[in-house]
């Protein structure tokens, strides 16, 4: 713990202050006591840019917020499978943060895409835990370098945005460590973040906020975590449970709402009070550690910009290339595609940024005196194909040496709290690449989108680039990349699957709005493809580029291996092409000991390498020892099994160049007794021996609690009545009622509300009185809310007539 100058330390506060701390001051700050001469910490979201709101505070992106940089998201930041870059990206974050007074920037987020339905998969690196972990620990590196704080988030098995208050993710232990926590745990362990956000759902029937396992056990017994853990934003489900659990701070503030529970709770005896001094420490330390001396820096504007462009550069990856790409700079060229005008760059939901600038691909063509013709080809907000807008795109098309064509999926499609519901693109959207690539078959596709599409027009175009949400410079970005300016240098950190049928995961995903079941277990993208020998639309690692690298020497340091040792893996890249590049070297083990099953193959390290023409360089990949490992539920740990190892050097997960052989000796022989994973779970009995226990039933909606939401509160009459209170005292101007996409986003956010929830945001007005007489009434338990409404008459006169 830091030592704590300036400040007092928690144990010389009273314990009315101790728990005052564990609640926000307001939407965005810690409490501060001036009494007592603490000062608040000031949070804001992350991840990709900053949204500060120095006035009002919404989390759902709908509330104005500074300008800032909006930096490629996640999804696009991925691709690049650049460290350096990732952080280099996220200390320009931390510079617009201590310009704006923030100190801890609300990310990175790093969920496994279990599946690339999930609404919010553009604000997450990948399906791979190590992809996921190194990168994340690349953006706390680089946040907290700057002296300004990182949030690891959203702490665990959140990975899916449709009843994300209200679901219980099932999962076994062993699918739990290797897929959904590994990635947390070595960010943890390696790049120490100040704070960790605990996530909206339940976790093996705890909420994540009240999970003692989670939060104590693992996180900081097993994995030494000495930060502060705070609340996903009005997720805390018991704040007494939540505090018990080691959840530090509950946010936003709940203006003392339950303050008076946790102190009852320590006067029982039910909550100890070290553990309310131990969490208002970890806040003195926060605001410790924030603590700020000499003037803000400027925000340098264009460089940040200009890093923008190159990151969406790095991160844009080229899928599909007949030659075309990069285009001759004389060629007339049809621009095609309502997103070349307006361009779709950043998603939906919290981590919306209000960019300093934004670039379009068509001012881009025309500032460099291109010949061109733009055509919309599609209305952005309808989604059937309109003949019209798709005949003059096809007119451009024809007379054009090239046509260029940008579609993807529109803002309201993906954002977070709702998840998409099939793979498609808009109907419009492929009607026109279909009707422009056979008009044209020089058509380059662009995409704009945060996670993985179908292209049932795959072979018709010359070229496929994916430029995912490329932050404010994405515009520019593409049209560098279309003339070879800059490579497209990204490699896929997700599957594309070919169909929904293809991703494990979907016949259980989304599950029931209060139950889902990861009966996939370890068989998440690429690992179920490669385990089925399912062939991919476009695979995990998978990415082209304008030189070619050709692999040689490529070597072991050890045929035989002690379990525990790491292995190096050595081959020499040459840049044999006449133009720079860089090539993302990929080592995946194949365990072949037999011991346990897994998947066929894992990513087990990874190293990029940038080359001018003509150049080699020897490249090093380490294999921690950890990769051989598989988590052994039965002996809770880590085991390594004896045996043979493949280890495939790769440009991708379907490009194995070469298998290399090792012995590994000095591990475990056989399977050890436990529930170990049998592959996907279909039937109940399968899940059921992999959890250890059986399958539970989905928590039942009624009796209402505090954890149900609006809208099943809404399936009554009373329920309706206080829908409709709550929409009237709504803050919205009539700007944000004019817009539907926004008013959507409200309406599914409201919806799935817990009560408990808009009693933390209501500012103190909906007590817990209030809402357990609610509940009663709701439940049709009259009597009970008679009783509980003469106790609370009775206490408040006692009280008056004590201070009488
Ligand atoms: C999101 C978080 C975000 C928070 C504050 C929540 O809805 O899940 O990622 O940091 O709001 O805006």
């Amino acid at each position: 713990m830091i030592e704590v100058t300036g400040l007092p330390a928690a144990r010389d506060l009273s314990p009315a202050q101790q728990v005052s701390l564990l609640s926000g001051g307001d939407f965005w700050r810690t409490r501060s006591l001036p009494a007592a001469g603490i000062g608040s910490c000031v949070l804001s979201d992350g991840p990709h840019g900053l949204r500060f709101q120095p006035s009002i505070g919404d989390n759902l992106g709908t509330s104005a917020s500074e300008p800032a940089t909006c930096f490629p998201t996640a999804v696009t930041m991925a691709s690049t499978w650049d460290e350096a870059l990732v952080a280099e990206v996220a200390g320009a974050v931390a510079v617009e943060a201590l310009a704006l007074g923030v100190d801890v920037v609300l990310g990175p987020g790093l969920n496994i895409k279990r599946h690339p339905l999930c609404g919010r998969n553009f604000e997450y690196f990948s399906e791979d835990p190590l992809v996921s972990g190194r990168l994340a620990a690349a953006s706390v590196r680089g946040l907290q370098e700057w002296g300004v704080g990182a949030c690891l988030k959203h702490f665990a098995v959140n990975n899916q945005e449709g009843h994300r208050f209200l679901v219980d993710a099932i999962v076994d232990e062993r699918t739990l460590r290797e897929i959904y926590l590994a990635g947390f745990e070595y960010a943890v362990k390696t790049a120490v973040p100040w704070t960790v956000m605990a996530a909206y759902n339940q976790v093996n029937g705890e909420y994540a906020t009240d999970n003692r396992r989670l939060l104590t056990e693992i996180l900081r017994s097993e994995w030494g975590f000495d930060g502060l853990v705070m609340s996903d934003w009005a997720a805390t489900a018991d704040r007494v449970a939540a505090v018990a659990a080691g959840m530090d701070l509950e946010m936003p503030s709940s203006q003392g709402l339950s303050d008076g529970e946790v102190l009852a709770a320590v006067g029982a005896g039910r909550l100890a009070a070290a553990r309310v001094t131990a969490s208002a420490q970890r806040v003195l330390d926060l605001v410790a550690r924030s603590a700020k001396s000499g003037p803000r820096p400027e925000i340098p504007v264009d460089e940040h910009d200009a890093l923008a462009r190159r990151a969406a550069a790095e991160g844009t990856v080229l899928l599909a290339n007949d030659g075309l790409l990069p285009l001759a700079g004389d060629l007339s060229v049809a621009v095609i595609g309502a997103f070349a005008e307006q361009p779709r760059y950043q998603g939906a939901g919290s981590s919306l940024v209000n960019p300093f600038r934004v670039s379009s691909a068509l001012d881009e063509f025309r500032r460099r005196g291109v010949p061109v013709t733009f055509a919309r080809g599609y209305d952005p907000k309808r989604s059937g194909p309109d003949a019209g807008l798709i005949a003059e795109a096809v007119a451009a098309a024809r007379t054009a040496d090239v046509a260029v064509v940008l579609v993807g999926l529109p803002a309201a499609d993906e954002g977070e709290g709702f998840d998409r519901t099939h793979l498609r693109l808009p109907d419009q959207h492929d009607a026109l690449v279909a009707a422009v690539a056979a008009a044209n078959p020089r058509t380059v596709v662009a995409l704009s989108n945060g996670a993985p599409v179908l292209m049932p027009w795959r072979e018709a175009p010359a070229a496929i680039l994916e430029s995912y949400l490329g932050g404010q410079a994405a515009g520019a970005a593409l049209v560098d990349v279309l003339y070879g300016d800059v490579e497209p240098g990204g490699r896929l950190a997700e599957t594309f699957p070919a169909s929904l049928g293809d991703v494990a995961a979907d016949p259980y995903f989304p599950g029931e709005p209060h139950q889902v079941e990861y009966r996939e277990g370890l068989f998440v993208g690429y690992r179920h493809h490669a385990t089925a020998g399912v062939e991919p639309l476009f695979a995990f690692g998978h990415g082209l580029g304008y030189t070619t690298f050709a692999w040689d020497a490529v070597s072991v340091d050890r045929a035989t291996v002690d379990a525990g040792e790491p292995v190096a893996v050595s081959l020499t890249v040459t840049n044999v092409g006449d133009r720079p590049g860089s090539d993302v070297v990929q080592v995946y083990l194949s365990d072949r000991s037999g011991v346990v099953l897994r998947p066929r193959r894992e990513l087990a390290g990874f190293a990029k390498v940038r080359l001018g023409p003509g150049e080699r360089e020897t490249v090093t990949v380490s294999v921690p020892a950890r990769a051989f490992a598989f988590y052994d539920v039965g002996a809770a740990g880590w085991r390594i099994p004896s045996g043979s190892f493949d280890i495939e050097v790769a440009r991708s997960s379907v490009d194995v160049a070469e298998t290399l052989t090792v012995q590994v000796v000095g591990g475990v022989d056989t399977a050890p007794e436990g529930p170990q994973s049998p592959g996907v779970a279909a039937t109940d009995e399968q899940f059921a021996r992999r959890l250890g226990r059986a399958v539970p039933r989905p928590r039942p909606v009624r009796p209402f609690t505090r954890q149900s939401s609006l809208a099943e509160l809404g399936t009554t009459r009373i329920g309706r009545m206080l829908n409709a209170i709550l929409w009237r005292i709504a803050p919205f101007d009539e700007e944000t009622k004019a817009d539907e996409t926004t008013m959507r986003t409200y309406k599914r956010a409201l919806d799935e509300l817990p009560l408990r929830g808009a009693a933390i945001y209501s500012g103190g007005k909906l007590t817990w009185t209030r809402v357990d007489t609610l509940l009663d009434l709701l439940n049709g338990e009259r009597r009970q809310a008679a009783v509980r409404l003469v106790t609370v008459l009775a206490r408040t006169a006692r009280r008056v007539r004590a201070k009488r």
